[in-house]
């Protein structure tokens, strides 16, 4: 099928053409979008980018080369995609089949939507992933013979032959339902799993004391529900002061990590509502936003969304299948004496995917109204996505968007792309590939959702004056806007960094708002402005991240850049 997303140089050459029919053309749409759109009242396009990947996606991570690679679990019996070559994974261990010829990842190149299926040896099954400053995927944990195991996929180096390197008795302990947060000095922190009470770092290292490569950490056995656990894929959220707030079930906590010492506890979230696997919400820091020549560090705002109240669990196992959580937490971690704000969503959601998207706005996607996270254990699909507005007033802070035709449960993933589009993918609620007398089949097919501003003539980035930077270093940022100049404080430049998408979280999704100085018209709609990298490693942890130009609140494309490691 062919891309329905131009590439930039495709892109470029059109538009210059087309410059002036394109800005009537967009003030047309851009009034329409504005005038006739009420509150509320949807906008947002799916695309269907594959009936079939040959597998269901339950894990994806963006990659720096616009691809996308993903990922299932290799003992759910043979998929719909060929391992290349007639080559067979002979694994005794496997649950399902001990032979088996089939892939359980593949590799999506965004531009060509083309497919190429990788290989994976040991269980990935609810494993959790960080991409490192140099580009690699690190991949880490899973089931069974894949528990211990890291992985490494690499797609920079170009090699188009590029596969899966495991190394399989790495880490400490099993870990399986890990969450994994990128660090500022380029370390991953690994915290969590499934009755495992303390996290460990990639590259393995020995503590001081010579305890060993594990750190213990009670909260996660004091957040633990019995056998429904709702506090497993804790969300992860690296602060500008280089703190990590955790947050397991309903309560959080402000972890100094070099130190190993919890430093806050925060208030349990109000409606003391489970967040957390299987009571799958979902989890974003807001876009942290930079002021030009400011010294103060961003205030840090985290936002919880859904989430399935106590008992859905148990519940749902006998097959009453509770109404999802309806509420929303947001909370300042840092502010001297931190307090939830709790919002209410138009519609109830467990098992939702939260999107930052360039426009500093949360995309609310996938997921049920009924029942919890689990095999068989989720019903009435939520087909329309929400958008929650932060700076939006309390009426216009919710935003229910056109729905998709395609339920996406359990093990279903999304994520932003460099185009702006969000990929949707994976859902499969069964321990094995099923696709008939099932209530909701295995989905092997990938969609892109099209935000409201992808349906208006957006700012397009010609070129960003580097393509690696160090912290605070400026750099000209050339776009393409046909839109009314709208005046340079109407200009942002965000970079957001890649998510690792599985279960409802999004792993190192991160969006910073840059400082942007002077803007300068260079040409007929073509403008430079001089953005600053981010200020610290803590802010913004080294490595590859999308930078868009948001003019007048559309955005443009991404560009890859890459932020140096400190020195
Ligand atoms: C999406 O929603 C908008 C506004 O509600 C509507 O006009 C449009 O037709 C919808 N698009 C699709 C593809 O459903
Ligand atoms: C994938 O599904 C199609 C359609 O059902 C089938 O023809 C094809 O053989 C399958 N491929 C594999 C590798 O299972
Ligand atoms: C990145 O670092 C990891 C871990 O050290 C290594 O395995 C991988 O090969 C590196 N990737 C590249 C592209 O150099
Ligand atoms: C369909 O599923 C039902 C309930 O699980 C089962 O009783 C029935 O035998 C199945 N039918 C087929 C054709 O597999």
């Amino acid at each position: 099928m062919e891309n329905p997303i131009p590439t930039p140089t495709q892109r470029r050459t059109t538009r210059t053409r087309n410059a002036t029919a394109t800005f009537l053309l967009a003030l047309v749409l851009f009034l329409v979008e504005r005038v006739v759109a009420p509150p509320g009242g949807g906008g947002g396009e799916w695309q269907l980018l594959h009936a079939s990947i040959g597998i269901s996606a339950m894990h994806m991570q963006l990659l720096p080369s616009d691809k996308v690679v993903m990922f299932d679990r290799t003992d759910f019996g043979p998929s719909n995609i060929s391992l290349p070559d007639g080559r067979c994974r002979s694994d005794p261990a496997d649950l399902a089949i001990p032979l088996d010829c089939t892939a359980h990842s593949v590799l999506l190149d965004l531009p060509s939507n083309a497919l190429r299926p990788l290989t994976i040896l040991s269980d990935t099954w609810c494993s959790s992933g960080a991409l490192l400053p140099n580009g690699s995927l690190l991949q880490s944990g899973g089931f069974n013979d894949g528990d211990h195991s890291i992985r490494f996929f690499d797609s920079i180096s170009g090699d188009p032959a590029a596969d899966w390197q495991e190394l399989p008795s790495y880490l400490t302990v099993r870990r399986w339902y890990a969450s994994d947060q990128l660090l500022p000095d380029g370390r991953v922190l690994i915290v969590g799993g499934r009755r495992q009470f303390s996290y460990e770092f990639f590259p393995r290292q020995e503590s001081a004391g010579g305890g060993g490569a594990l750190i213990p950490f009670p909260f996660l056995e004091e957040t633990r529900d019995g056998d429904s656990e709702n506090n497993l894929y804790p969300f992860l959220h690296l602060l500008p002061d280089g703190t990590l707030f955790v947050f397991a079930n309903t309560r959080a906590v402000i972890l100094d990590v070099a130190g190993h010492q919890v430093l806050h506890r925060l208030p349990p979230i109000p409606d003391d509502v489970p967040r957390n696997y299987p009571s799958s919400g979902s989890s974003v820091l807001l876009p942290l936003r930079l002021t030009p020549g400011g010294t103060a560090l961003p205030r840090p705002e985290v936002l919880i969304c859904g989430g399935a109240p106590r008992g859905s669990y148990e519940s749902a196992l006998r097959r009453v299948f509770l109404p999802a959580a309806t509420t929303c937490g947001r909370i300042g971690p840092v502010d001297p004496d931190p307090a939830w704000n709790v919002e209410t969503m138009p519609i109830p959601r467990v098992m939702g995917d939260m999107v930052l998207l360039p426009t500093g706005d949360v995309l609310i996607v996938n997921g049920a109204a009924a029942g919890t996270a689990g095999w068989e254990l989720a019903r009435e699909p939520v087909m329309n996505p929400v958008l929650y507005s932060p700076g939006a007033s309390a009426e216009l802070r919710f935003t229910v968007l056109n729905g998709s035709n395609i339920p996406r449960l359990y093990h279903s993933t999304a994520l932003l792309d460099p185009y702006g589009r969000v990929l949707v993918g994976g859902s499969n609620p069964h321990v094995g590939y099923s696709f008939t007398n099932v209530t909701y089949p295995t989905e092997l097919s990938l969609e892109a959702f099209h935000p409201p501003y992808l349906a208006v003539a957006r700012p397009w980035v010609v070129a960003v004056g580097a393509a690696a930077v160090g912290y605070g270093e400026v750099v000209a940022v050339r776009f393409e806007s046909s839109v009314g100049w709208a005046g340079a404080g109407s200009v942002e430049v965000v970079a957001m960094a890649p998510a690792f998408a599985t279960h409802a979280v999004g792993m190192n999704q991160r969006a910073v708002v840059l400082p942007v100085g002077r803007v300068t018209q260079v040409g007929p709609f073509a403008y430079e402005a001089e953005a600053a990298a981010p200020p610290s490693p803590e802010v913004a942890p080294p490595g590859y991240y999308l930078w868009f130009v948001v003019h007048a609140g559309l955005p443009s494309q991404g560009v890859w850049v890459r932020i140096r490691p400190a020195p």
